[in-house]
């Protein structure tokens, strides 16, 4: 069997990360690896999977993405990691946040090879509802109070409009594990640990629903979408978690 082409956009992130380690992870692995990132590349990072690709690609412009037809080709399943996705940085500069949260710049480059069979998972957010009651649905409706959450709807929309294989997952608060190169971003379990550890008192919010979920169950999925979509078993094109 021909080696397929997994390339994770946004691999230097938290989920990014736990990706990547699950892939590179896996026994005789049957895929070629690749990642992108925007800041910068951590040592660690290229030490901890050394048959993986990476490439400097941003997403605002589109830079970066023709070095990976070239050195990776086509992939025949992309998982799009990349965001902004602190709500605060979000509503700080709403320009940016829907140019980069809006894979228009990803699209158009998967748009121009001859065919159109790469499956892309894309990174949605529980954060698309009102969050005013628990365990939405699906087809509820998409009632976002906040740019991030309006950043991800028009993603959403932009992505069914333009590409036919698409898997899109609603993630809840994301915690688990810290990454091989820690992120920046604080993480909720750590957080918590770190403010019970030194006696002091949290407060956190009281006035929406969230579903946390387990940083491995939402890899487990991603790989369970990939696998699928390899073997020809995947005949959804739209998922939620
Ligand atoms: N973590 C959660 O609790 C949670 C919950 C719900 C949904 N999600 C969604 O799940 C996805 C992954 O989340 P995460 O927590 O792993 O995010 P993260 O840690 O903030 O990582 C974001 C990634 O996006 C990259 N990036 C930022 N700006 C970019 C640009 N202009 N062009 C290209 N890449 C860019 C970053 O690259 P550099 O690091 O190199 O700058 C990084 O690799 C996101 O779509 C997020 O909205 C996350």
């Amino acid at each position: 069997m021909t080696r397929k082409r997994i390339l994770v956009v946004g691999g230097t992130g938290y989920l990014g990360q736990h990706l990547l380690q699950a892939y590179s992870g896996l026994p005789d692995s049957p895929y070629d690896l690749a990642f992108t990132y925007r800041s910068n590349l951590p040592r660690d990072l290229l030490d901890a999977f050394p048959g993986s690709l990476a490439f400097h690609v941003d997403l605002q412009t589109g830079g970066g993405l023709d070095a990976v037809s070239q050195a990776f080709g086509q992939p025949d399943v992309v998982v799009n990691c990349a965001a902004l996705s602190v709500p605060r940085a979000c509503e700080a500069d709403p320009a940016a946040t829907m140019s980069i949260n809006v894979p228009s710049t990803l699209l158009e480059w998967l748009s121009a090879f001859k065919e159109a069979n790469t499956l892309l998972i894309h990174l949605s957010t529980d954060q698309v509802y009102e969050g005013v009651k628990s365990f939405y649905k699906e087809d509820d409706e998409t009632i976002p109070v906040n740019v991030y959450g309006k950043s991800k709807v028009a993603a959403e929309q932009f992505i069914s409009k333009n590409w036919s294989n698409f898997a899109i997952l609603r993630s809840s608060i994301i915690f688990g594990p810290q990454t091989i190169s820690p992120v920046p971003k604080s993480l909720p379990i750590q957080w918590i640990d770190g403010v019970l550890s030194r006696g002091d008192k949290a407060e956190f919010f009281h006035d929406e629903f969230r579903c946390p979920v387990y940083v491995k169950d939402v890899v487990t999925i991603i790989q369970a979408l990939t696998s699928r979509w390899i073997s020809g078993w995947l005949l959804i094109v739209s998922c939620f978690t």
